[in-house]
């Protein structure tokens, strides 16, 4: 582009690195899958790698999909608007339960649907975690400009289920662990703060909004 062209549109020139910066995150999420694929394709995952890959692609899951529900929390309570990289979360989450699911299908159960099958029926966390993941299919599949266009209100009300995902896969999490220690503790104490602020934010925006008119009223009258 030349100057002329760059003066012309400044925002060109310096906004290159936002659509940058969103590549870079799915490059860096992706990382921890290939890392930990290449520690157990070379042996360094302990005595059942296949466990211990199960386990941490889970993690990383609900880790993706806690940091997506960050960022309206974020934007409203600290001013930090980070919502360019929402998408970006929400899809490296589901990229990673298909994952987790894709070990358990192939490494765990050996491809055996019917034992799948009964293990979605008669253990209570794993159909949690099924639902969890067949609920996040339509909000991945949707997750572009051209269904936000299409879509409207059906797509803010696909993708507010986002809430009930995360309560099933926080408990699929803390139903998969014989014991609740201090590390399930704190998924469930993020994720009910999380939830929580769902309830909250409508008064909390509203308050928000009450003090900026306030404020532009004082300004106004000075
Ligand atoms: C949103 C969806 C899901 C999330 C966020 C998720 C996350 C997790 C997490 C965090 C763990 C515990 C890891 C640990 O103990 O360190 C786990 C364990 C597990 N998950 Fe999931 N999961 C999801 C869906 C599924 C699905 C669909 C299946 C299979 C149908 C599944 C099967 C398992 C199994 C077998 C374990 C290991 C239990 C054991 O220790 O034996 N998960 N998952």
């Amino acid at each position: 582009m030349t100057d002329i062209a760059a003066r012309k549109h400044p925002a060109s020139k310096t906004n290159w690195w936002r659509p940058a910066s969103v590549w870079a995150l799915y490059a860096l999420g992706l990382a921890p899958a290939v890392w930990y694929f290449y520690l157990g394709a070379t042996n360094q995952l302990g005595v059942d790698p296949v466990k211990t890959f199960e386990h941490v692609l889970g993690i990383w899951a609900l880790r993706f999909i806690l940091a997506t529900l960050c960022i309206t929390p974020l934007r409203d309570l600290a001013d930090i608007n980070l919502m360019r990289y929402r998408r970006a979360l929400g899809l490296l989450g589901f990229y990673y339960v298909c994952f987790h699911f894709l070990v358990y299908l192939v490494l765990d159960q050996r491809m055996d649907i019917s034992m799948v099958i009964e293990d979605i029926i008669k253990r209570p966390f794993i159909t949690f975690g099924m639902m969890a993941l067949v609920m996040l299919i339509p909000l991945a599949v949707t997750s572009n400009n051209w269904s936000i266009r299409t879509l409207k209100k059906g797509w803010i009300l696909i993708h507010s289920f986002i809430y009930e995902i995360t309560a099933l896969a926080t408990l699929h999490f803390a139903m998969s662990r014989k014991v609740i220690g201090p590390e399930i503790m704190l998924y469930i104490a993020i994720a009910v703060l999380l939830l929580g602020y769902r309830f909250a934010r409508p008064a909390i925006t509203e308050r928000k909004r009450a003090r900026k008119k306030a404020a532009r009223m004082r300004k106004g009258t000075k």
